[in-house]
């Protein structure tokens, strides 16, 4: 067995929000970053819009702040919308000095010269961008900038299982210190022990059929805080994207927002233009919208898809601001710059999340989370295009300036007994472990998707608790291995979502249901659930 890994500060998780706390911490403190696959493997990688920020002459921080209240339907914290926004040109200039290289343009006027694009739901030009690859100029540059630290030691492949409170290994107090994580190459458990534990591990869209995003995203690191007695918030809120690119040899491709706001039109496969009977502001309506849109197209007219046309504009136009996109679509034999391209909406991002504060702090003491994996404030029942990697770059510079703080007198952490795998046996049936995963993401997209009744909540429920119970079984008998590790996680936050569904007795930002079609004023709050294990957190942690 190996000796313990030991740190200052543990991060699980290696996208925008990961990477960029491990630069913002002072060069003092030793830092663990841990990902499941490659470093740069994750939703940030394959952001394709951009990030918003108040960047053009004629913008407003107020005007941002508004359109994120409108989007999020109600249920925003308006101090935390206000927090994040006013962070929003510092958050993007520290990306430039870093070495992020966005598109350029002198024709938005933006202080800096960038191009700003448009996207659903923002009155202005906000949204800088590095053509249609914005995450993957983030994430190279982030990754480079990490890799050459010398104080930030990277674990690939290794999968956080749970995290270690100090309590539960019998010493005194609650406190974050540690994880036990699967090394996926020798498939061995080995402990990480730190003074303060961040996680940044990204959403849970793939607990749905179809999604956008890459297979790493399966809410380990909700389900592993709720496990440690954190709270969770608006879990219902899962952003289905609108237009993802439906081809049968084509998996988990977007097509960016950004093309709508290029102005792309939505068509059904007649060539009739939709969206203004649905909402003013058409194809630049709040996502919740036009996907609630085409979904309604599709199933009126029995549909398997609908058309996104940007062929209008310039060839040369499309080539340069989506080059991506383009070659992707003429490999499968689609030219954008002549033809519509078939989309249908797909899960897209997890907009509640663990509950922090201003601080990023979770509820157990030491415990940061941050990225997609939290819940702020920000999103409230609907996303905003583009507000989601500067929230993982505001709250990891506010985690980072957090743990300094406090690092001079944060203890270290006690001794730790090493994972016991001396009880189990080698998986037998993976097969088991495949089938669950299909069952639970098809009937999380039947019940739980775009549109939900109470019957259909009530069905998923029932089929979560079946297969919680067989995935303990698995869990305690066998060998850990990641497919099962993801799939125990994924019937957790599959929970979670359904319960939170269950609670809110009315239709807000992307949570629509029939039985409850409009919006009730009286449930303007968050939805927040409250693990069986929680205890009222230290004043010195809480306040
Ligand atoms: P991620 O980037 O998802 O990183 C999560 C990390 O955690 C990964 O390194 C993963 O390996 C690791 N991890 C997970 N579980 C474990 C575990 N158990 N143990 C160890 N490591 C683990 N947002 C925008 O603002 N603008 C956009 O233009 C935009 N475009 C998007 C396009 C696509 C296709 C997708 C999928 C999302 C897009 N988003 C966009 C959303 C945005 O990309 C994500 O919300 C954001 O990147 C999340 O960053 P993160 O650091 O929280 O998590
Ligand atoms: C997109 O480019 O459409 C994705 C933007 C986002 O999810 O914020």
């Amino acid at each position: 067995m190996k000796p313990p890994h030991r740190h200052d500060v543990l991060i699980i998780g290696s996208g925008a929000a990961g990477l960029s706390l491990a630069l913002r911490l002072a060069a003092g403190l030793r830092i663990a970053v841990l990902s499941k696959r490659e470093l740069r493997e994750g939703n940030t990688l394959y952001a394709q819009g951009g990030i918003s920020a108040v960047l053009d002459v004629d913008d407003s921080v107020d005007a941002h702040v508004r359109d994120t209240l409108i989007a999020g339907a109600g249920l925003c914290d308006e101090a935390r919308v206000r927090l994040v926004v006013e962070q929003g040109p510092r958050s993007i200039r520290w990306l430039l000095g870093e070495g992020v290289q966005f598109t350029r343009d002198e024709r938005y006027r933006s202080a800096e010269g960038y191009h700003l694009t448009r996207e659903g739901g923002h009155s202005h030009r906000r949204v800088v961008h590095a053509a249609d690859a914005t995450g993957r100029a983030v994430e190279d540059t982030l990754e480079g900038r990490v890799r050459a630290r010398g104080n930030v030691d990277l674990f690939e492949h290794y999968t956080a299982i749970d995290l270690i409170d100090a309590q539960r290994i019998g010493a005194d107090g609650h406190r974050g210190i540690g994880a036990y994580c699967l090394n996926s190459q020798s498939g061995e458990v080995e402990s990480f022990l730190a003074r303060f534990v961040v996680v940044a591990t990204g959403g849970a869209s793939k607990a749905y059929l179809y999604t956008s995003n890459p297979d790493v995203t399966t809410g380990d690191g909700i389900a592993m805080a709720w496990r440690a007695g954190c709270r969770a918030a608006n879990m219902e809120f899962i952003q289905f994207h609108p237009t993802c690119l439906y081809h049968p040899k084509a998996k988990s491709f977007l097509i960016t927002e950004a093309l709508r706001g290029e102005g792309g039109r939505l068509l059904l496969p007649n060539g009739d233009r939709f969206m203004p009977r649905f909402d003013q502001r058409a194809e630049l309506a709040p996502r919740d919208i036009v996907a609630r849109a085409i979904d309604h197209e599709m199933k009126r007219i029995g549909s398997k898809y609908v058309l996104l046309d940007i062929s209008h504009r310039e060839a040369s136009f499309i080539r340069e601001h989506f080059p991506t996109i383009h070659a992707r679509c003429l490999e499968l034999g689609i030219d954008m710059t002549t033809e519509p391209i078939p989309v249908v909406p797909a899960a897209h991002y997890t907009c509640g999340g663990i509950l922090t504060d201003a601080r990023a702090r979770a509820d157990l003491p030491g415990l940061y989370v941050i990225g997609e994996a939290a819940y702020t404030g920000l999103h409230g029942a609907n996303r905003m295009a583009s507000n989601s990697l500067l929230e993982c770059l505001v709250f990891g510079e506010l985690a980072a300036k957090d743990i300094e703080s406090l690092a001079d007198d944060w203890p270290e952490p006690p001794e730790t007994p090493p994972w016991d795998a001396s009880r189990v046996a080698e998986p037998d049936e993976e097969v088991v472990i495949s089938h669950n995963w299909e069952e639970l993401r098809r009937f999380m997209w039947d019940y739980v998707g775009i549109v939900r009744t109470n019957k259909r909540l009530m069905r998923a429920k029932r089929r979560v608790d079946l297969l919680r119970q067989e995935i303990i079984e698995n869990y305690s008998h066998f060998r850990v291995e990641t497919g099962l590790l993801e799939l125990r996680n994924l019937v957790e936050v599959a929970d979670l979502i359904v319960q939170s569904a269950q609670r809110r007795r009315e239709s807000r930002g992307l949570h629509y249901t029939l039985d409850f079609p409009q919006r009730d004023a009286s449930q303007r709050s968050p939805t927040i659930l409250i693990p069986d294990r929680y205890s009222p957190r230290p004043e010195r942690w809480r306040a």
